[in-house]
């Protein structure tokens, strides 16, 4: 198996000591695109958030130092990426601030009506029935609770960017879509207010949606 479909494999589903490895190296490799992700939505210090797909931690970690009264969860389908997000997050899992679960975003261990915000960052692509598994999503969402999924390959206008998210996609057998398939995925689960940002020079996107109140 040649060094990159053992990559993509590890970003699917990180495992053992190379994906302990790989999610350390996504909390710093992600962080500007979930930095970007987050800046087009506000996040009040009472919301409870869930991560899903958390990875290593990295974006939880982050929560957590905005939110003050509220309460952080993350889930992974990935022990080594729960072992590790629980690590990095030791401190506010302590105190109460964080709770982090193995689990599937098919299937999730939360009651309805839950969450202020759902995020996904770098994760949808793999997530195994796209508009079953944002049904889940909008059930545990509150009225006027918000889902908002960043990734960094989708088909994009900018050619260098597409042609590469082209690639990874067929090396992992994984779908990639247009900002108007997200628009439409949304929309059949059941999303309102559905925003979508692109930046152009990097190819990534932000999708937002919003339970109906
Ligand atoms: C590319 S990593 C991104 C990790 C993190 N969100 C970040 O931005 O650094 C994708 C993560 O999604 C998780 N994942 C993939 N499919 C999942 C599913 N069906 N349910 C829960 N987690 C899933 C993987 O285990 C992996 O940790």
């Amino acid at each position: 198996m040649g060094l990159k479909q053992i990559l993509v494999n590890q970003v699917r589903k990180p495992n053992g000591k190379l994906g302990r490895l790989i999610v350390s190296g996504m909390n710093k490799g992600h962080a500007k695109l979930a930095k970007w992700g987050i800046s087009h939505f506000s996040i009040e210090p009472n919301y409870y958030i869930l991560d899903i797909g958390c990875g290593g931690g990295g974006n939880i970690k982050y929560f957590a130092k905005t939110v003050t009264d509220g309460k952080i969860f993350g889930i992974d389908y990935s022990e080594t990426a729960v072992d590790i997000s629980m690590k990095v997050n030791k401190k506010y899992i302590e105190i109460g601030t964080v709770e982090i679960y193995q689990g599937s975003v098919s299937s999730l261990p939360f009651k309805d009506n839950y969450f202020n915000l759902v995020t996904g960052f770098e994760t949808s692509y793999f997530w195994p029935d796209l508009i079953k598994d944002l049904q889940e999503i909008y059930r545990i969402l509150r009225p006027n609770g918000h889902l908002i999924l960043t990734n960094e390959g989708y088909i994009c206008n900018n050619e260098k960017k597409r042609r590469t998210a082209e690639n990874w996609s067929k090396l992992g057998h994984f779908p990639i879509h247009t900002p108007n398939e997200y628009r439409e995925f949304l929309k059949e689960a059941g999303y309102s207010n559905i925003q979508i940002f692109e930046n152009y020079e990097k190819g990534w996107i932000t999708v937002i949606g919003m339970k109906k109140h």
